[in-house]
């Protein structure tokens, strides 16, 4: 079938390479000229396990072409998927300014009966603004309604993680498709319950709803995902104070099929390009009807707690005032196998020792050069700081004579460290983790002094 996919960020690329490469012949539409050209010369501008083979593999057969040509991509198919960004506004709603856009171009450009697909993160009631977009430039281009090309909008929204995003997309857990109930609607339906037939082969995959509960229904899924994870960073509080060990506490929840195991595991915070903006994107729609979403405004409040967490307790063995200290840091990016920094803890616990005065050696495997230019933005006025902040090529290279190693990040290059090298390099032997990377008891018989997030170490005993 014939795809166009309105913008390559994240979600429209693995979207657009994972669709050509089951056999569709697929537009990729982006207004960013360097980034087109650099997708042309085979470059895939963020960094994604499998997806630069699965483009080289599509474009070598000409199944997946990258343009800025709005007439020729909108020209090229009846599926038009919208995949732009919807960064949060200054008061935390999702800015639609990107979806109206692109949902402009289409009806500026179409000929046919569309489909317009919403794949990007919107509040409710955005594929109500797409389809007065579309019905008002239509009208304009087609006075006679008899003219005038069909078309329907359909929420199909994405649940991609970063890192796993094509294992996501070609396995998926269920396709949500919110459609109207209308004829067109339903014509719109067929084309895409056409396009993942693949996907459902085995197995019904696909869960039909009207519009409003599609989009409702990506958020949820974030809340609910990111309620979980501050509802266990605030027991792991809790358990350092009794004397509690949270990784046991989640097995022994865990093991119970009405909770299971996974998005149970406290750290330093969740970060990322979704969870953050969607839980603020709900509060705020919650706001717009009046209603205080209670729970989630305290899963926000844990989460910005927490990210700050690992830092309170340097101050604590250290005070406050860290001149002269110099600490090592392991992992930048929000979660391994990703290069992204949005919202990443790590970014909150940088800008915290720098301002108390200390020096960081950090390392990551692939986000240094991102995490510089965000930190610069982050000190802001205290930009010259980052004098005292320097990206080091190995992981051993972050110990040089330090005072301490914090962990925020949980890559697979930190999991088994040969503790006489780390000790030997090490000014102190003392390790904070945020990611729960080590059994305590090992620590210990390793004579580190180990502070973990909620883990009965030996310092918590003390
Ligand atoms: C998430 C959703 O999982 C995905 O379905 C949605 O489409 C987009 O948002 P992503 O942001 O890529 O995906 O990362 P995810 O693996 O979910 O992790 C998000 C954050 O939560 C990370 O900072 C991670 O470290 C943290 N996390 C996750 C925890 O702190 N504890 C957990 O148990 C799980």
């Amino acid at each position: 079938m014939n795809v166009t996919i309105i913008g390559t960020g994240y979600v429209g690329l693995v979207t657009g390479a994972c669709l050509a490469d089951l056999g569709n012949n697929v537009f990729c539409l982006d207004l960013d000229e360097k980034k087109i050209a650099m997708l042309n010369r085979g470059e895939v501008p963020i960094y994604e396990p499998g997806l630069g083979e699965l483009i080289e593999r599509n474009v070598e057969a000409g199944r997946l072409t990258f343009s800025t040509d709005v007439e020729a991509s909108v020209a090229h198919a009846a599926i038009q998927f919208v995949a732009v960004g919807t960064p949060p506004d200054e008061d935390g709603s999702a800015d639609l300014k990107y979806v109206l856009a692109a949902a402009r171009n289409i009806a500026k450009h179409t000929n046919q009966f569309t489909v317009v697909v919403d794949k990007s993160t919107v509040p409710v009631g955005t594929a109500e603004k797409v389809a007065a977009v579309l019905q008002g430039e239509l009208a304009e281009r087609f006075p006679d309604a008899l003219q005038r090309p069909g078309f329907t909008v359909i929420s199909n929204p994405e649940f991609l993680k970063e890192g796993a995003a094509v294992e996501d997309f070609t396995r998926p857990d269920r396709i949500i498709l919110g459609a109207d109930s209308d004829p067109m609607g339903e014509k719109g339906l067929a084309l895409l319950r056409q396009l993942y037939v693949p996907f459902n082969r085995n197995h019904e995959r696909t869960r039909v709803m009207d519009v409003r509960s599609a989009e409702f229904t990506k958020y949820a899924a974030n809340a609910m995902l990111a309620t979980r994870i501050s509802f266990m960073n605030e027991l792991a509080s809790l358990a350092e104070l009794v004397g509690a060990d949270i990784e046991l506490v989640r097995q022994g929840i865990g093991s119970d099929p009405r909770i299971g195991y996974s998005f149970l595991y406290a750290g330093t915070g969740y970060g990322g390009s979704c969870f953050p903006k969607d839980v603020k994107a709900l509060i705020r729609t919650g706001e717009e009807h009046g209603r205080k979403l209670k729970i989630l405004q305290a899963v926000e409040d844990v989460n910005a707690d927490q990210k700050t967490s690992l830092v309170k307790k340097v101050f604590a063995r250290y005070g406050r005032d860290l001149t002269g200290r110099t600490f090592g840091l392991w992992g930048l990016a929000f979660k391994p196998n990703t290069d992204d920094m949005r919202d990443a803890p790590s970014r909150m616990i940088i800008k915290e020792l720098l301002l108390a005065g200390a020096r960081i050696l950090a390392h990551d495997p692939i986000a240094g050069s991102e995490a510089l230019r965000v930190l610069r933005y982050d000190l802001n006025e205290w930009a010259h700081l980052l004098e005292n902040f320097s990206l080091v090529a190995k992981p051993v290279d972050a110990l040089s004579a330090v005072d301490g190693l914090l962990i925020a990040t949980e890559w697979k290059v930190y999991r088994s460290p040969n503790w006489n090298a780390v000790k030997n390099a090490m000014k102190h032997p003392i390790i904070f983790d945020g990611r729960n990377l080590y059994d305590p008891e090992t620590m210990r018989a390793e004579a580190f002094d180990y502070f973990a997030v909620g883990r009965r170490t030996a310092m918590s005993q003390a």
